[in-house]
């Protein structure tokens, strides 16, 4: 069952009707649902072998609070940069459990995740994996260290959100890797412990993590050959979610199950001896996610019908960035079944700041109710002050009560750090 749904013609999360979270804690606001985000991380975690480690993407949704429940479910956590490292650490997640990616990690940052004692660096180039030795060789402490390799593989998705091809500045390519992986095991202060790729995100097809998960054992194996073992074989994140569904029907999700994607990239790696580690982020929090926003006016201008919200590009990026499509749906249906196409727009001075494009849509007036759905992952974590827009707040709704995880901004914070 979603666990954002109409119940007589109202749409709820879970046990509260999203116009009482509307109504207290004003729009625009992030609402959560704890029981899909806890049901999510309990299918990772259920599907995976023993002694994986399944390390949530905290770039996805940095919010604390969530990130404390998974922390407590069991989940690790793959940070990319010190500001998420503090924050897996300060909401409890285990530093034997976090896992730090990016092609541009700073010495500070460095020194931060080798304190902490994380359970891995995954390198991405030749001179940040010397910058790394000479760091654990001052302070006379063992990196542990992977080496992210860039497989070649097409993730078949957005252009902007496909890392994994030779021509993408992630990762080194399998060559560069070996021999990476040979100078760090013969390094005092280095000890290569696994492998990793993320060939993309939004991934909905299954045959190129099989590819990537062949390429990995293949490398893995050569090394060990050399005398090399590695501990893990970390296949990343990427798996898609469901952006094309309409709740006001039953629709088939075009996205990969959890347990599918798991089983196939679990499965061969175990045989072969190693353990398994993934960094997902979009599959957790996507559909744990909702933007409930208001109407402000409608016209209608150029042949077309606008629906202008008090939501736009600041809140929710991804529309202006990738064409992303979200489901928008009306808070409270209208019992009439006269739908008409309308876009869908914020209140940003950027033509691109169009959530939805010719969206059937009920009749709607100012302040009318409406919640773009999916937006989880790669929400509020995108989020700007631009044009001068307060961060929205955002709430957590468990079973019938809900409570604010984040206040929304007030003017003073547009002042933040100002010296004047
Ligand atoms: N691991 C690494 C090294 C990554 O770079 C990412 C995402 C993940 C894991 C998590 O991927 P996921 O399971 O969430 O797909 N802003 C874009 C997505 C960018 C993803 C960046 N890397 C969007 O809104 O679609």
């Amino acid at each position: 069952m979603k666990l954002f749904q109409y119940q007589d013609n109202e749409l709820f999360c879970e046990d509260v009707p999203l116009t009482a979270v509307a109504a207290q804690v004003g729009t625009p606001v992030y609402v959560y649902s704890q029981a899909e985000l806890v049901k999510r991380a309990e299918e990772f975690l259920t599907a995976v072998p023993p002694n994986a480690l399944v390390c949530y993407a905290t770039k996805a949704n940095g919010n604390p609070v969530l990130i404390r429940m998974l922390a407590e479910i069991g989940l690790g956590g793959d940070v990319t940069s010190g500001g998420e490292l503090f924050l897996a650490l300060h909401s409890g997640i285990s530093p034997d459990k976090i896992i730090y990616s990016g092609v541009g990690k700073t010495r500070a940052e460095i020194e931060m995740a080798l304190d902490a004692g994380i359970h891995a660096l995954h390198v991405e180039s030749e001179m940040e994996m010397g910058a790394i030795a000479k760091i654990a060789a001052e302070r006379q402490t063992v990196a542990h260290i992977g080496v992210r390799v860039n497989p070649n593989i097409d993730a078949q998705t957005h252009p902007y959100i496909s890392t994994g091809l030779h021509g993408h500045k992630f990762g080194v390519n399998p060559e560069r890797a070996m021999a990476m992986m040979q100078r760090a095991a013969a390094h005092p202060w280095l000890e290569p412990v696994g492998i990793a790729s993320h060939i993309g995100s939004q991934i909905t097809k299954l045959s190129p993590y099989e590819e990537a998960v062949q390429f990995l054992i293949g490398m893995a194996d050569e090394l060990a050959g050399m005398g090399i073992k590695l501990d893990y074989l970390d296949v990343g994140g990427g798996l898609g979610i469901d952006y094309e569904g309409d709740w006001r029907v039953e629709t088939e999700s075009p996205a990969p199950q959890i347990k599918d994607w798991v089983d196939i990239v679990s499965h061969p790696i175990t045989q072969a001896g190693y353990n398994l580690v993934l960094e997902p982020g979009r599959s957790i929090v996507g559909p744990v996610g909702a933007l409930v926003a208001q109407v402000v006016y409608t016209k209608e201008q150029g042949g077309k019908q606008f629906v202008i919200a008090d939501t736009g590009m600041n809140d929710l990026l991804r529309p202006s960035l990738y064409k992303a499509h979200h489901p928008i749906l009306p808070i409270q249906q209208p019992v009439t079944n006269n739908q008409q196409p309308v876009d869908i727009v914020g209140p940003i001075c950027e033509t691109s700041d169009t959530l939805g494009k010719e969206r059937p849509f009920p009749p709607t007036e100012p302040g009318d109710l409406l919640a773009i759905m999916q937006t989880g992952a790669y929400g509020f974590a995108m989020a700007s002050n631009y044009n001068g827009r307060l961060r929205p707040a955002e709430v957590l709704v468990n079973g019938d009560k809900f409570h604010i995880i984040r206040q929304r901004q007030t003017y003073q914070h547009l002042l933040d750090g100002i010296e004047e």
